[in-house]
């Protein structure tokens, strides 16, 4: 049985001092005994968040990371940084980074295997514009992404990625995917895995679905056979978060 997994994507939102407000108010709500909870959080906010979780079993992640290890690399910040501060996960390839950030399928790979040579859980992004979905081309598009981010990984090193099947469409939009259109595309994507990694590591690699995942649809897209949770952004900066790690079964 794969342990849901249900993380929050701040995105660029909450200062230090907002950030250990909301935890400390979060910490007992969010807590989940059934599944594992993390907040992926702006990297200013990883030490507070950290300090203000400490010994309550929810996870700490960030939302990218540079895949050399040190360097002349102004801004950026490295796994090893990440790791030695306690960081457990780290969202890599997200939509918003890929169009704001020109990030590319190489670009998210080479990511991927520093966070994992690097003892980090990657929780890598994939996802379909509304143009792609029009077109037909969903799956496809969906299934060379996987090919391309994962190249290189190791079948006992994929174990522990995670992945998010994220329609570009439906994030921030307040569309969610039908629980149908969701299952059909996480179900696609261990297809994917089964044949580059093997079918007991595809069974054993969590898939999540997000956008406008919320306290009301949670537990219909949670209930589908190949979702393992979800990434959630806007509703994770609330209280309603909770209700979405409670998903009713
Ligand atoms: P949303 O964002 O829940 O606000 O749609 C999801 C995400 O981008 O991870």
């Amino acid at each position: 049985m794969r342990k849901k997994i249900i993380a929050g994507n701040w995105k660029m939102n909450k200062t230090p001092k907002e950030a250990a407000d909301f935890c400390r108010m979060m910490k007992e709500k969010a807590g989940s005994e059934t599944a594992e909870v993390v907040f992926c959080v702006p990297f200013v906010d990883l030490h507070p968040v950290l300090e203000e979780l400490k010994g309550t079993g929810i996870g700490v992640g960030a939302q990218n990371l540079h895949f050399e290890d040190s360097g002349a690399y102004t801004g950026e910040v490295s796994a090893p940084m990440l790791k030695e501060m306690g960081v457990d996960y780290v969202i890599l390839g997200h939509s918003e980074r890929r169009q704001y950030f020109g990030e590319t399928d190489e670009s998210v790979n080479r990511k991927v295997k520093k966070a994992l040579e690097s003892g980090l859980i990657p929780i890598l992004c994939c996802g379909e514009t509304l143009e792609q979905r029009e077109a037909g081309i969903t799956i496809e598009w969906v299934r060379i992404q996987m090919k391309c981010g994962l190249a290189g990984v190791s079948a006992e090193d994929m174990k522990k990625v995670v992945i998010a099947y994220e329609p570009i469409w439906a994030i921030g939009t307040g569309k969610t995917a039908t629980a149908q259109q969701a299952q059909e595309v996480c179900h696609a994507i261990r297809e994917v895995l089964a044949e580059l990694f093997g079918m007991e590591v595809a069974e054993e690699v969590r898939i999540q679905y997000g956008g406008s995942v919320n306290g009301k649809n949670a537990a219909e897209l949670f209930a589908m056979a190949d979702i393992d949770g979800g990434l959630v952004g806007g509703a994770s900066l609330k209280e309603e978060f909770s209700d979405i790690v409670h998903f009713k079964k």
